[in-house]
């Protein structure tokens, strides 16, 4: 087979799980069957031939017996005898026989006028070996071909034993053509079965190979036009409970993942822009009634500044907070600098720090345990971003504060509910989230209170990014609110007071 060939027969073979399961099938199927009917036709002959084997000797040995008295009498009377014994058995069982004395001399012969007929009266045939054989006392059993007419013929020699010595032989002979034809007629039925089944192979095979291939290849029909076009607007049909309506399934699963994804991201767009353009809007209404006169005016000019000013840190902090939002969720960042050795006690202080002077503005009663702050030396100790952390709690505190009208409370208190993990629960006594919102006080932009959440000027990111921080020191976060009385943030992190 030229290489050429070759490489396409293999190409065709390789390229499809319907050829590869059609062949193997039907090669697997036709060794097994004609290994089974060889056996089979082995097992028929070697049979057949025993059985007619038994039947011949059988009619030898009664012969035998019959004509054992005239044997030894070299008279035409016995001869005749001899004769006549040997046509009426012949032509009862359908044999030939042949009876020889001891020189090997033909005696009597069933078919002497015959024209297929082997031997004549007298004819010494002591040179067949079956003759030679039985005259040696043994009995012979041979499978000659018969040139003149073509056939094939099994013969039984019988030696007849005669005062301790070889009197003479009957030898027994018939015709295998019946024996063959029927062979060569199961043979024929055998190669039937064989092509029958290999028929039916195909077409299971094919129909299976159809089965299983038609849905792989619509799936991977609609994976490459995601690739191509993106579009996630079709699922796969799954109408199957195998593995392969498994897979579909799972295929379908991860369509709805990325569907999913998708939308996310889109509204996360939609919202980034939206939240900046907010402020960005305002600002230049700001600068426009400047210059239209208002910075001519020295009373107006401050009011107008000091609005510039806290638009521009709103602008400022919502840029910050997308920047870091859009960080923790890329899984480029650098793993390094989450594997840092944070004090978590130093974290918290510094956090409690950083909105001191906001709760004192609104007068409100900002406390942390004593001991916090006398044992920074043996404090909680993780594996983490100190400065992550620090965020995170800022974001908890701050929100305390926030949503916390003034003269309330706000305390940080550090629990350690076994030796590995440490519970920092962050308590107000301020306006508590709404049952509705409490489900979703997590998610991107979402924002309780619309109207309050304007004038703080919130954007709805703080919870989602200290959420993403938490659950990257393998913390959890919840809150537990009541409207009207206060909400407590309960943030669990493994931690213990050993060097990690
Ligand atoms: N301690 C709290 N008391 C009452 N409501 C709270 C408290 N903490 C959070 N919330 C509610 O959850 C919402 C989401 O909080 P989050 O910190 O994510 O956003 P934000 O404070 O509105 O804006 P920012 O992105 O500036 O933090 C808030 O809008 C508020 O309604
Ligand atoms: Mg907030």
């Amino acid at each position: 087979m030229s290489t050429l060939l070759k490489n396409k027969v293999y190409g065709w073979f390789f390229s499809s799980l319907a050829n590869q399961l059609l062949f193997t099938y039907l090669l697997i199927i036709t060794i097994a069957l004609l290994a089974v009917s060889l056996w089979a036709l082995v097992t028929i002959k070697s049979e057949s031939v025993t059985d007619l084997q038994r039947q011949l000797e059988v009619e030898a040995v009664n012969l035998a017996l019959e004509i054992d008295n005239d044997l030894g009498y070299d008279s035409q009377s016995a001869r005749d005898r001899i004769q006549s014994a040997v046509d009426r058995r012949a032509t009862k069982v359908g044999v030939t026989i042949t009876v020889v004395n001891r020189d090997g001399r033909v005696l009597a012969d069933s078919t002497p006028d015959d024209e297929t007929a082997l031997d004549s009266q007298g004819q010494n045939i002591s040179r067949d070996s079956e003759i030679n054989d039985a005259l040696a006392g043994i009995i012979a059993i041979v499978t000659r071909n018969q040139e003149r007419t073509n056939t094939n013929w099994l013969y039984v020699a019988y030696p007849i034993r005669s005062s301790g010595t070889t009197a003479g032989v009957v030898r027994v002979g018939m015709q295998l053509t019946e024996v063959e034809q029927r062979l060569r007629r199961d043979l024929i039925i055998f190669l039937e079965i064989i092509l029958a089944t290999a028929v039916i192979t195909v077409a299971i095979s094919l129909w299976l190979a159809e089965r299983v291939n038609r849905p792989v290849k619509e799936m991977s029909k609609l994976a490459k036009e995601i690739s191509i076009s993106g579009d996630l607007s079709s699922f796969l049909p799954v109408a199957r409970r195998d593995e392969i309506g498994e897979l579909s399934l799972s295929f379908n699963q991860m369509i709805g993942r990325l569907r999913e994804q998708e939308r996310l991201r889109q509204e996360f767009i939609a919202n980034a822009s939206h939240e900046l353009k907010t402020p960005t809007m305002a600002i230049g209404s700001v600068v426009d009634a400047m210059m239209a006169g208002a910075a001519e005016d020295p009373s107006l000019r401050g009011k107008f500044l000091k609005s510039l000013e806290k638009l521009v840190e709103r602008q400022t902090n919502l840029i910050r907070d997308l920047l870091d939002i859009s960080k923790l969720d890329s899984s480029t960042s650098d793993i390094k600098d989450w594997r840092h050795d944070v004090n978590l006690n130093q974290v918290l202080l510094e956090a409690v720090d950083q909105v001191r002077s906001q709760a004192s503005s609104k007068d409100i009663q900002l406390s942390t345990p004593d001991w916090l702050e006398n044992s920074i030396g043996d404090g909680f100790k993780l594996k983490g971003n100190g400065d992550q952390l620090q965020r995170a709690f800022i974001n908890l505190l701050g929100n305390a504060v926030n949503y916390t009208p003034s003269g309330g409370k706000v305390s940080l208190t550090c629990d350690e509910p076994d030796n590995r993990r440490v519970q920092v629960l962050i308590q107000d006594t301020g306006a508590g989230i709404a049952v509705e919102d409490l489900p979703h006080i997590f998610e991107r932009f979402y924002r309780g209170d619309k109207s309050r959440n304007r004038q703080a000027g919130g954007s709805g990111l703080g919870l989602a990014i200290t959420y993403e921080i938490v659950a990257r020191h393998y913390g959890t976060i919840e809150v537990e609110s009541t409207v009207g009385k206060g909400s407590t943030f309960k943030v669990t992190l493994p931690a213990s007071r050993e060097t990690s």
